[in-house]
């Protein structure tokens, strides 16, 4: 079998990519190893920036999103017995952000590569990188795929980057002295606006995902296990770290999902080796107090196509062997920015009296100072392509 790009993963950069390859008249093969009801349902990601959603509808696969997303034109950050909105109509006026969660806009791009007669597979077992070096190739379960080129969009755990010979990357990480506890529960959303809450408890996030669901964050020590957590417990701490400014309760209905993510940086440079170009979090992952994997992974998937594209017509390499440079100057500005609102809004163990007081000024410069509040609102609503 031979196409011309094989993509490892069908999360929202395989797919993406997948989809954007086809409108240029490229083919490509996607093989994913989980099933299609998995990726589906797998509860992550809800914020997507102006720039990711600009890049659904152009492609013609934002039709769904523009009628079931959620706009949204500010956020709350919460701390110290009050609300301070951030205001991006005023901040950075005709740009916001949209809550609409991971899994549509992959059950939108399944869809839409389904209906084009892509070739996407799953529950494809052992797949693995081959020819890097000369002439590329995938072989899983008994089969084999050749291909021009091969992009590795299968997220951290994957196999195309420890596929990358040693030496070649250099890592850059971080790890934080805690996790998210995440639910995805049946009731109203208590606010109109996310709610981003630093308490001396912890932090907590209050999204939502349509007018009768909500998700909601906490903060736990990085080894908490769900059966440490039980319904209750969870309300009780949402309740904490969320009811601190007057009139505010928090209401609360059946858990449908929950799970627990570790807080990791990190980056791998370069994002390419010989034939295989690494897109979304094979490359890199963010703590998600920023909002910015899921939106980092698409704008990785742009830079890809453009470079296929003029790599398939006119057998130039120049954007190809630029891709890494494109994209890591936006991933290291995500990088820095989900760093700053995790440091900004979580407490840490190891914090004394002087740095909790350091982190409270400094809220309360976001909160206060326009400049600094357009910092926050730019960054959160996505710079520009
Ligand atoms: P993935 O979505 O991880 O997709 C990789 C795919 O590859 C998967 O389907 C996987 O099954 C498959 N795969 C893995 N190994 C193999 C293999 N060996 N063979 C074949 N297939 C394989 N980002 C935001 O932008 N905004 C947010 O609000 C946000 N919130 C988040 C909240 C949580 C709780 C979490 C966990 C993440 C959040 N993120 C957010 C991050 C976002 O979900 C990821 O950055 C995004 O999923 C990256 O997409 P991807 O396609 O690169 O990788
Ligand atoms: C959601 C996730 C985030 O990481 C975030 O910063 C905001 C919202 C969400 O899943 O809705």
């Amino acid at each position: 079998m031979r196409t011309q790009v094989g993509i490892i993963g069908a999360g929202p950069a395989g797919l993406l990519l997948s989809h954007l390859l086809h409108l240029r008249g490229i083919s490509s093969v996607v093989l994913e190893k989980r099933s299609r009801d998995y990726v589906e349902r797998r509860v992550r990601a809800g914020v997507l920036e102006q720039g990711t959603v600009d890049t659904l509808v152009e492609a013609g696969v934002g039709e769904r999103m523009l009628r079931e997303g959620l706009p949204h034109h500010g956020i709350e950050l919460r701390y110290g017995g009050a609300g301070h909105r951030i205001a991006f109509e005023k901040l950075v006026p005709g740009r916001a952000i949209t809550v609409y969660g991971q899994q549509e806009v992959v059950k939108d791009l399944i869809a839409a590569r389904l209906a084009a007669g892509g070739d996407v597979r799953f529950e494809v077992e052992d797949v693995a990188v081959h020819g890097l070096d000369s002439e590329p190739f995938l072989t899983f379960g008994d089969e084999r795929l050749d291909c021009d080129v091969i992009a590795g969009c299968d997220g951290f755990h994957g196999v195309s980057r420890p596929s990358i010979p040693e030496g070649v990357l250099s890592v850059f990480e971080r790890d934080y002295p805690f996790a998210w506890l995440g639910i995805l529960a049946r009731v109203a959303p208590s606010s109109d606006e996310l709610i981003y809450a630093r308490t001396e408890r912890g932090f907590a996030l209050h999204s939502m995902r349509s007018p009768s669901v909500s998700r909601f964050y906490l903060q736990v020590p990085p080894d908490a296990r769900m059966e440490d957590w039980p319904e209750e417990r969870i309300w009780a701490e949402l309740k904490a770290r969320l009811e601190t400014v007057p009139g505010f309760s928090l209401a609360t209905g059946e858990i449908l999902e929950s799970g627990i993510t570790p807080m990791r940086s990190f980056v791998v440079e370069p994002m390419q080796y010989g034939r295989l170009y690494l897109a979304g979090d094979a490359a890199h992952i963010v703590p998600p107090t920023g909002a910015k994997g899921l939106n980092l992974a698409v704008a990785d998937v742009r830079v890809l196509t453009e470079a296929l594209a003029a790599y398939f017509k006119d057998g130039t390499t120049d954007l190809l062997d630029g891709y890494s440079q494109a994209c890591l100057k936006r991933v290291w500005r995500a990088q820095h920015f989900s760093y700053w609102m995790t440091t900004l809004l979580h407490t840490f163990d190891e914090d004394d009296a002087y740095a909790r007081r350091l982190q409270l000024s400094y809220l309360d410069y976001v909160t206060s100072s326009e400049a600094a509040a357009t910092t926050l609102a730019e960054n959160y609503v996505g710079l520009p392509f």
